[in-house]
């Protein structure tokens, strides 16, 4: 058992180049479920309880600049790729001040705290403990190599195997705790005696064994938390298992899932209980869903925020916006950033809005656009209304006071006011302002010429004849 008083910190590699995702990408920046997947193995490290993290990160330190504001992190750069015991040898300095260090390789997005805590629990001071499986198939792997009395001597990469190690299935997983000091020993020391001429934090094992210093396995039962990410096919699993570990805690909260096997949610949105998600939903980024909302089928939610009892009817598209309670939208409304739809207004289908503040209450239910607009409590937006606002070069405000009553087929040509409880008649191009109470309307008169189609009609007879 880990002594209570044992000071850990983390070491995680993420410098290899990852050659097997032919990606300009890092590896371990590649996202799972909305996150970086480096981002979950600092997250579980920091959550079991290692007092700092040290990330071990490539040229140009990419991970920093893609994640440094979000995640608690050291990053320690490896200039050149030569392995991952020089990875965890050029982070050992970041970690002096605690007695023992976990390292994790940062491939492994489906890794949870409890995985580490475990590691945590089996270390023992002066020692070393390293996550080993079970697998079918090992290839690729490090081979866990035991002596007779069943202890284990050394992890042998899979390019080094001799054919009876081949035939080894106990594979090493690629999370290891060390004592600290026993990594200022050993890491200076490491060689390159191997296929890749690389110098292998693995061979700490072997040397550990030679010095007689007892080596500790976590034999891990199931480890499908524990694989790691090479390729994009490998991606795609970890998407699917992680997509499937997020809804089974939503439904286990209260959110109701119509069908799991086609729905996203990413690992940082909030759902509240009574929720109802319809298939092919997917919410992405930091979104926040209320208590007793419906997310109808199709319908697509970025970086926005939900009050309780919202509808969304199917097909919506919603970035960066901002619903209070009781809003319904669509079928079909694109909601794009900067734009907050008050407490009970309405939105129906093909409506588009952009930075736009719709009041309590209000309606905008058929092919609108609305750009740049504030618009008060209770006003109707008709059919097909359009905010000029733009005129090429800049933008324009338009602003629709409490209680006004826009027709069909308007055109606001910004910057326009129309003022409280004012009505705009169908079809009307507002270019001046519309004072309190008016009436505003821009057509021309109607005339009827009257059988003016029976004349037609002879006339082309005539010329057919
Ligand atoms: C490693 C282990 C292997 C184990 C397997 C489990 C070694 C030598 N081998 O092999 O025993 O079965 O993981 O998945 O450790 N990295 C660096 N700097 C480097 C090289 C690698 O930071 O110079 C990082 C990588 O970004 C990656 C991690 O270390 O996150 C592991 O490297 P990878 O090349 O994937 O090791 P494997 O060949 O999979
Ligand atoms: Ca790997």
């Amino acid at each position: 058992m880990g002594d209570q008083n044992t000071t850990f910190s983390a070491v995680i590699l993420a410098a290899g180049q990852g050659t097997r995702m032919k990606s300009a990408t890092p590896k371990s920046l590649h996202p799972v479920l909305g996150w970086p997947m480096v981002a979950y193995v600092i997250e579980a490290a920091k959550e079991a309880g290692c007092s700092k993290v040290v990330v071990v990160e490539g040229p140009g330190s990419p991970i920093s600049a893609a994640l440094g504001e979000d995640h608690d992190f050291v990053s320690v750069v490896q200039h050149e790729a030569k392995g991952t015991g020089d990875a965890v040898h050029v982070a050992l300095d970041a970690t002096e001040g605690t007695d023992a260090v976990v390292i994790l390789n940062g491939d492994m997005p489906c890794i949870e705290s409890d995985e580490v805590a475990a590691l945590l629990d089996l270390f023992e001071s002066g020692g070393m403990v390293f996550g080993s499986g079970r697998v079918e198939d090992p290839t690729g792997y490090g081979r866990v190599v035991r002596s007779d009395s069943g202890a284990v001597s050394a992890i042998r990469e899979h390019r080094d195997c001799s054919d009876s190690e081949l035939a080894i299935n106990e594979v090493n997983l690629g999370i290891y705790a060390a004592d600290r000091a026993l990594l200022v020993d050993y890491l200076p020391r490491l060689g390159t005696n191997n296929d890749q001429g690389e110098l292998y934090l693995t061979d700490l094992v072997s040397m550990s064994h030679g010095d007689g210093r007892k080596v500790e396995t976590l034999c891990f039962e199931d480890w499908s938390n524990l694989r790691g990410v090479n390729d994009r096919v490998q991606l795609a699993e970890a998407d699917a298992a992680l997509t499937q570990r997020v809804l089974e805690n939503l439904m286990r909260e209260g959110v109701s899932v119509v069908d799991p096997a086609r729905t996203r949610v990413e690992a940082c949105v909030q759902i509240g209980r009574d929720t109802v998600l319809e298939p092919e939903v997917s919410l992405r980024g930091n979104t926040r869903i209320g208590e007793g909302c419906h997310i109808g089928q199709g319908s697509v939610i970025t970086e926005s925020k939900l009050g309780n009892n919202v509808t969304l009817h199917p097909y919506c598209v919603v970035e960066q916006g901002t619903f209070e309670e009781g809003v319904q939208a669509g079928p079909f409304a694109r909601i794009r950033p900067g734009s907050v739809l008050r407490k009970g207004s309405k939105v129906g289908n093909f409506v588009e809005m952009k930075k736009t503040d719709l009041g309590p209450g209000s309606k905008a239910n058929h092919l609108t656009y609305l750009g740049d607009s504030t618009i008060g409590e209770g006003v109707n937006v008709g059919a097909g209304t359009i905010t000029c606002n733009y005129d090429g070069k800049n933008k324009f405000q338009t602003v629709l006071k409490d209680g006004v009553f826009i027709g069909s087929d308007v055109q606001l040509v910004a910057p326009v006011t129309v003022g409280e409880g004012a009505y705009v008649g169908a079809g009307t191009t507002v270019t001046e302002d519309v004072p309190d109470g008016a009436l505003a309307t821009s057509r021309t008169e109607q005339k009827n010429n009257e059988g003016w189609v029976a004349r037609k009609k002879a006339r082309q007879a005539k010329e057919d004849s």
